[in-house]
């Protein structure tokens, strides 16, 4: 038998350096495990948030004990200084900041530059980090052909992953040791291409001439322009629209250790360069529980209004769990609450519709579904709202984004928050490489049978 107390009492004060720049205090107070005969005590670590954790790095060599929690959902993997979530009362922040305020007051490329470097930039900081952000925008000619080789229905997300990868082997530099006096450079280059690739990538799904960068444009206003103007024809861009994606990328700059986020760090843990460890975040992010929930909810909803359905029921067939149906856009597994997010998103949707004289039949079903499964005692038991997915599409597609694309949106915006975790494992001297133990359940030793036996 397992048992563990923890005495949640005050901090000790005590201070266990972790990084330079990131402290854990260590309490007075232990959690003791007692297993058959024997007690121990493990130490109790506490964030800067009041966060308690037991840590248990010591578990297997004093006790032979491994610890087991599937999908990881009461893991810390690491400590961090990049973002506070707490998911009961829905709250985001980004280094301290909360996530309304800078959805209100800042930029995408501000907030880029806040988690990656920790702190709001001076004016001087911003000119330059958006000076060279501009710098880079354009890739090397060469690169062109790659986009040559996929077939016209790629996912953009597969020509995302493989064109970062590709994008970095044009950085001979990147492919030895890290080293930090580069990686302002080799981050803002990552950070600028992003969008490049993810508009060359989209224009050739379309058989489209590529639009190359215009040094003129901000980071935003330069994506839309690569992704919808002609060579010979510029398109108009309102700045309504460069304002509301501008934030949706904002919204999406980061979000803890999510399963994205977690993979560009297991990467990096393996000194792995900062290319390829965001090209892997690109694939982790794709499939449909993660960042490809908001392809998901649009096509959810074009689906319910193709069946004359007003989302009644599709909503039972979801609580009825049919072919294991989810209300997509909604749940999470940390907030356990409403996603800030998604509320901020959902005050902004109507307004952004409104001044671009636009409207949405799926906005009417979404806001329909949101309202009734707020109401019912399934979604409510298990604590499902809506999460940032549910609201981001029906913005992205007023602004005339294809839904293939939105996901691709989701990894530009969580590009920041990637460096800023590849960062922190870099940075930090006592990391180690990220590798987890498992329970093994397979077959017990069993002898080779020659294939004329079997
Ligand atoms: N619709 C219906 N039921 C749901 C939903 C949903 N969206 N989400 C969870 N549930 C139910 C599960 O069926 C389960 O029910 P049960 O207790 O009867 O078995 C219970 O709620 C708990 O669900 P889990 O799968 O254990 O929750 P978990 O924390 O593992 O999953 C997740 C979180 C993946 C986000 C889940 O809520 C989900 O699939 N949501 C829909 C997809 C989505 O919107 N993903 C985007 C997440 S945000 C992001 O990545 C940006």
């Amino acid at each position: 038998m397992v048992e563990t107390g923890i005495d949640n009492g005050v901090a000790s004060g005590a201070i266990r350096a972790s990084t330079p720049t990131h402290t854990i205090h260590l309490m007075s107070e232990k959690a003791t495990l007692t297993y058959k005969d024997a007690s121990i005590d493990l130490p109790v670590i506490v964030g800067s948030e009041n966060e308690h954790g037991v840590d248990i790095a010591k578990l297997r060599d004093q006790t032979g004990l491994i610890t087991y929690d599937d999908g990881f959902g009461n893991t810390g993997s690491c400590t961090s200084d990049i973002t506070f979530i707490d998911g009961e009362a829905g709250i985001l922040r980004y280094r301290g900041y909360s996530i309304e305020e800078l959805s209100e007051k800042s930029t995408f490329v501000e907030v880029a530059w806040l988690l990656i470097h920790g702190n709001l930039p001076t004016r001087t900081e911003l000119r330059k980090f958006s000076d060279t952000l501009t710098e880079y925008q354009v890739l090397h000619e060469a690169m062109k052909h790659h986009f040559e080789g996929f077939p016209s229905n790629a996912h953009p997300m597969a020509i995302l992953s493989s064109m970062i990868n590709a994008s970095g082997c044009f950085t001979r530099e990147l492919t030895g040791p890290y080293d930090p006096a580069k990686f302002k450079r080799h981050s803002a280059r990552l950070l600028s291409q992003v969008r490049t690739l993810a508009a060359f990538a989209y224009r050739k799904s379309l058989g489209l001439p590529i639009v190359y960068p215009k040094p003129e444009y901000k980071y935003t206003a330069n994506f839309l322009h690569m992704m919808f103007s002609m060579p010979y024809d510029d398109v108009k861009l309102q700045p309504e629209a460069v304002a509301a994606l501008d934030q949706i990328l904002l919204l999406h700059a980061d979000h803890e250790q999510n399963c994205s986020t977690s993979t560009v760090r297991m990467v990096a843990s393996g000194r792995a360069n900062i290319f390829a460890s965001a090209a892997a975040g690109v694939c982790a992010l794709w499939g449909p529980l993660h960042g490809g929930a908001n392809q998901a909810v649009l096509e959810m909803l074009a689906h319910i209004r193709h069946e004359g359905d007003d989302g009644t029921k599709f909503l039972k067939s979801v609580k009825e769990k049919e072919g294991g149906k989810r209300l997509m856009g909604f749940g999470h597994r940390v907030y356990k609450n409403y996603d800030p997010r998604a509320k901020i998103l959902k005050a902004n949707c109507d307004k952004l519709l409104a001044r671009l004289k636009k409207s949405d039949p799926l906005l009417d079903i979404a806001l329909k579904l949101e309202e009734t499964a707020l109401k019912d005692p399934y979604f409510l038991e298990r604590k499902l709202y809506p999460n940032v997915d549910f609201y981001s599409g029906i913005i992205m597609r007023a602004l005339g984004i294809p839904t293939e694309m939105f996901t691709v949106m989701f990894a530009i915006g969580r590009m920041p928050g990637w460096i800023a975790n590849f960062k922190e494992v870099m940075d930090d001297p006592t990391s180690r490489i990220y590798r987890p133990r498992q329970i093994y359940t397979g077959p017990t030793i069993r002898e080779y049978l020659p294939i004329e036996d079997r």
